[in-house]
Protein backbone atom coordinates (compact mmCIF):
# COMPACT_ATOMS: atom_id res chain seq x y z
CA UNK A 1 0.00 0.00 0.00
CA UNK A 2 1.56 3.63 -0.83
CA UNK A 3 2.56 5.68 1.74
CA UNK A 4 -0.21 8.51 2.26
CA UNK A 5 1.76 11.94 3.43
CA UNK A 6 -0.55 15.31 4.09
CA UNK A 7 1.57 18.25 3.21
CA UNK A 8 0.30 21.84 3.40
CA UNK A 9 1.70 24.69 3.10
CA UNK A 10 1.46 27.31 5.90
CA UNK A 11 1.27 30.42 4.34
CA UNK A 12 -1.82 32.05 2.94
CA UNK A 13 -0.07 34.50 0.75
CA UNK A 14 -0.43 34.31 -3.17
CA UNK A 15 2.73 32.75 -4.74
CA UNK A 16 4.32 31.69 -1.37
CA UNK A 17 7.66 30.57 -1.41
CA UNK A 18 6.58 27.67 0.95
CA UNK A 19 3.76 26.60 -1.27
CA UNK A 20 6.26 26.30 -4.13
CA UNK A 21 7.89 24.20 -1.54
CA UNK A 22 4.75 22.44 -0.32
CA UNK A 23 4.04 21.71 -4.00
CA UNK A 24 7.31 20.15 -5.19
CA UNK A 25 7.15 17.69 -1.93
CA UNK A 26 3.88 16.51 -3.48
CA UNK A 27 6.03 16.29 -7.16
CA UNK A 28 9.22 13.77 -5.39
CA UNK A 29 6.71 12.41 -3.10
CA UNK A 30 4.68 10.99 -6.13
CA UNK A 31 8.02 10.75 -7.79
CA UNK A 32 9.26 8.21 -5.22
CA UNK A 33 5.70 5.77 -5.07
CA UNK A 34 3.84 7.91 -1.84
CA UNK A 35 0.79 9.20 -2.72
CA UNK A 36 0.63 13.20 -1.84
CA UNK A 37 -2.58 15.15 -0.46
CA UNK A 38 -1.71 18.28 -0.57
CA UNK A 39 -3.78 21.15 1.26
CA UNK A 40 -4.24 24.80 1.05
CA UNK A 41 -3.85 26.30 4.61
CA UNK A 42 -6.91 28.24 3.59
CA UNK A 43 -8.76 24.78 4.24
CA UNK A 44 -7.48 24.65 7.99
CA UNK A 45 -7.61 28.66 9.17
CA UNK A 46 -9.37 29.04 12.28
CA UNK A 47 -10.32 31.89 14.26
CA UNK A 48 -8.51 33.23 17.20
CA UNK A 49 -8.27 30.35 19.83
CA UNK A 50 -10.78 31.61 22.43
CA UNK A 51 -11.78 29.01 25.02
CA UNK A 52 -15.56 30.58 25.71
CA UNK A 53 -16.22 29.40 21.99
CA UNK A 54 -15.58 25.98 23.49
CA UNK A 55 -19.38 25.10 24.40
CA UNK A 56 -21.26 21.81 22.58
CA UNK A 57 -18.51 20.06 21.76
CA UNK A 58 -16.94 23.10 18.91
CA UNK A 59 -14.48 23.22 17.09
CA UNK A 60 -13.38 25.36 13.99
CA UNK A 61 -14.10 23.73 10.24
CA UNK A 62 -10.71 24.12 9.78
CA UNK A 63 -9.70 22.34 12.89
CA UNK A 64 -12.26 19.55 11.66
CA UNK A 65 -10.36 19.48 8.83
CA UNK A 66 -6.77 19.38 9.65
CA UNK A 67 -7.72 16.66 12.51
CA UNK A 68 -9.51 14.51 9.41
CA UNK A 69 -6.41 15.51 7.29
CA UNK A 70 -4.09 14.03 9.79
CA UNK A 71 -6.05 10.83 10.84
CA UNK A 72 -6.58 9.67 6.83
CA UNK A 73 -2.24 9.96 6.11
CA UNK A 74 0.74 7.98 7.31
CA UNK A 75 1.97 11.34 8.12
CA UNK A 76 2.15 14.91 7.68
CA UNK A 77 4.83 17.57 6.21
CA UNK A 78 4.38 21.58 6.93
CA UNK A 79 6.16 23.65 4.58
CA UNK A 80 5.97 26.89 7.35
CA UNK A 81 7.24 30.52 6.71
CA UNK A 82 9.42 31.88 9.73
CA UNK A 83 7.59 35.36 11.25
CA UNK A 84 10.12 37.32 13.47
CA UNK A 85 12.65 34.03 14.19
CA UNK A 86 9.52 31.94 14.91
CA UNK A 87 5.93 30.32 13.31
CA UNK A 88 3.32 31.65 12.38
CA UNK A 89 0.88 32.86 14.55
CA UNK A 90 -2.04 30.94 12.34
CA UNK A 91 0.21 27.98 11.94
CA UNK A 92 -0.08 27.65 16.39
CA UNK A 93 -3.46 29.09 16.10
CA UNK A 94 -4.14 25.36 14.03
CA UNK A 95 -2.19 23.47 15.92
CA UNK A 96 -3.66 24.80 19.50
CA UNK A 97 -7.73 24.08 18.16
CA UNK A 98 -6.91 21.05 16.72
CA UNK A 99 -4.70 19.56 20.09
CA UNK A 100 -8.13 20.14 21.40
CA UNK A 101 -10.02 16.97 19.92
CA UNK A 102 -9.76 13.59 22.39
CA UNK A 103 -8.33 12.16 21.11
CA UNK A 104 -6.15 14.49 20.12
CA UNK A 105 -4.74 13.77 16.24
CA UNK A 106 -0.95 14.71 16.39
CA UNK A 107 -0.19 11.79 18.97
CA UNK A 108 1.82 8.97 17.39
CA UNK A 109 2.66 11.05 13.67
CA UNK A 110 5.17 11.65 12.09
CA UNK A 111 5.92 14.69 10.77
CA UNK A 112 8.75 15.87 8.50
CA UNK A 113 9.18 20.24 8.82
CA UNK A 114 10.38 22.46 5.90
CA UNK A 115 10.89 26.69 5.44
CA UNK A 116 11.32 28.85 2.49
CA UNK A 117 12.15 31.94 2.64
CA UNK A 118 14.31 35.27 0.83
CA UNK A 119 16.69 35.35 3.83
CA UNK A 120 20.18 33.57 3.95
CA UNK A 121 18.79 31.19 6.90
CA UNK A 122 15.68 30.02 4.86
CA UNK A 123 13.67 30.05 7.92
CA UNK A 124 14.99 27.55 10.12
CA UNK A 125 14.90 29.02 13.20
CA UNK A 126 11.20 29.35 12.89
CA UNK A 127 10.94 25.46 12.28
CA UNK A 128 12.74 24.89 15.62
CA UNK A 129 9.90 26.97 17.32
CA UNK A 130 7.04 24.43 15.38
CA UNK A 131 8.79 21.53 17.08
CA UNK A 132 7.78 22.55 20.58
CA UNK A 133 4.04 22.08 20.13
CA UNK A 134 4.06 19.36 17.89
CA UNK A 135 6.65 16.92 20.29
CA UNK A 136 4.68 18.36 22.90
CA UNK A 137 1.77 16.53 21.37
CA UNK A 138 3.32 13.48 20.44
CA UNK A 139 4.28 13.85 17.04
CA UNK A 140 7.97 12.60 15.95
CA UNK A 141 9.59 15.40 14.43
CA UNK A 142 11.80 14.05 11.70
CA UNK A 143 15.07 15.42 12.91
CA UNK A 144 16.45 16.60 9.40
CA UNK A 145 14.62 19.83 8.51
CA UNK A 146 14.60 21.25 5.37
CA UNK A 147 15.00 25.37 4.63
CA UNK A 148 15.18 26.78 1.24
CA UNK A 149 17.31 30.49 1.41
CA UNK A 150 17.23 32.77 -0.92
CA UNK A 151 13.80 31.15 -1.98
CA UNK A 152 12.67 34.07 -4.22
CA UNK A 153 15.27 33.07 -6.11
CA UNK A 154 15.84 29.21 -5.79
CA UNK A 155 13.18 27.77 -7.66
CA UNK A 156 13.15 26.93 -11.71
CA UNK A 157 9.96 27.67 -13.71
CA UNK A 158 9.28 24.41 -13.40
CA UNK A 159 9.10 24.90 -9.97
CA UNK A 160 12.08 22.77 -9.11
CA UNK A 161 15.24 23.98 -6.92
CA UNK A 162 17.45 25.26 -9.86
CA UNK A 163 20.80 24.29 -7.56
CA UNK A 164 21.07 20.74 -8.25
CA UNK A 165 22.78 19.54 -5.29
CA UNK A 166 20.30 21.04 -2.93
CA UNK A 167 17.21 19.66 -5.27
CA UNK A 168 18.87 16.22 -4.07
CA UNK A 169 19.42 17.04 -0.71
CA UNK A 170 15.51 17.70 -0.99
CA UNK A 171 14.58 14.57 -2.69
CA UNK A 172 17.39 12.76 -0.04
CA UNK A 173 15.76 13.77 2.72
CA UNK A 174 12.49 13.47 1.67
CA UNK A 175 12.96 9.95 0.89
CA UNK A 176 15.06 8.99 4.00
CA UNK A 177 11.77 10.80 5.72
CA UNK A 178 9.64 8.21 3.76
CA UNK A 179 11.85 5.33 4.55
CA UNK A 180 11.30 6.17 8.09
CA UNK A 181 7.73 6.27 7.95
CA UNK A 182 7.02 3.26 6.13
CA UNK A 183 9.16 1.36 8.49
CA UNK A 184 7.74 2.94 11.35
CA UNK A 185 4.20 1.53 10.52
CA UNK A 186 5.52 -1.72 12.21
CA UNK A 187 7.07 0.06 15.03
CA UNK A 188 4.44 2.66 16.47
CA UNK A 189 5.25 5.17 18.12
CA UNK A 190 5.80 5.20 21.96
CA UNK A 191 2.81 6.84 23.39
CA UNK A 192 2.66 9.78 25.38
CA UNK A 193 1.51 9.26 28.61
C1 LIG B 1 8.83 37.86 7.72
N1 LIG B 1 9.89 37.29 7.00
C2 LIG B 1 10.92 36.69 7.70
N2 LIG B 1 11.85 35.91 7.04
C3 LIG B 1 12.83 35.27 7.74
O1 LIG B 1 13.62 34.55 7.15
N3 LIG B 1 12.93 35.45 9.08
C4 LIG B 1 12.07 36.20 9.80
O2 LIG B 1 12.19 36.30 10.99
C5 LIG B 1 11.02 36.86 9.09
N4 LIG B 1 10.10 37.64 9.75
C6 LIG B 1 8.96 38.04 9.12
C7 LIG B 1 7.92 38.61 9.85
C8 LIG B 1 6.73 38.92 9.23
C9 LIG B 1 5.60 39.46 10.05
C10 LIG B 1 6.58 38.72 7.83
C11 LIG B 1 5.28 39.03 7.15
C12 LIG B 1 7.62 38.21 7.10
C13 LIG B 1 9.86 37.24 5.55
C14 LIG B 1 9.23 35.95 5.05
O3 LIG B 1 10.18 34.92 5.09
C15 LIG B 1 8.77 36.14 3.60
O4 LIG B 1 7.74 37.11 3.55
C16 LIG B 1 8.30 34.83 3.00
O5 LIG B 1 8.11 35.01 1.61
C17 LIG B 1 7.01 34.34 3.66
O6 LIG B 1 6.68 33.05 3.24
P1 LIG B 1 5.66 32.80 2.02
O7 LIG B 1 4.40 33.53 2.30
O8 LIG B 1 6.35 33.27 0.78
O9 LIG B 1 5.50 31.31 2.01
Amino acid sequence: EPLKILVFSASLRTGSLNTQLAKLAVRVIEENGGLADYADMREFDCPSLNQDLEVDDFHPDGARELRKRILANDAFIIASPEYNGSMPGLLKNVIDWTSRFRPQPFNEKHAMLMSASPSMAGGNRGLWTLRMPLEHLGTSVYPNMFSLAMAHKAFTAEGDIADETLAQRFRTNLFAFMSLVEAAKNYPCIKKA
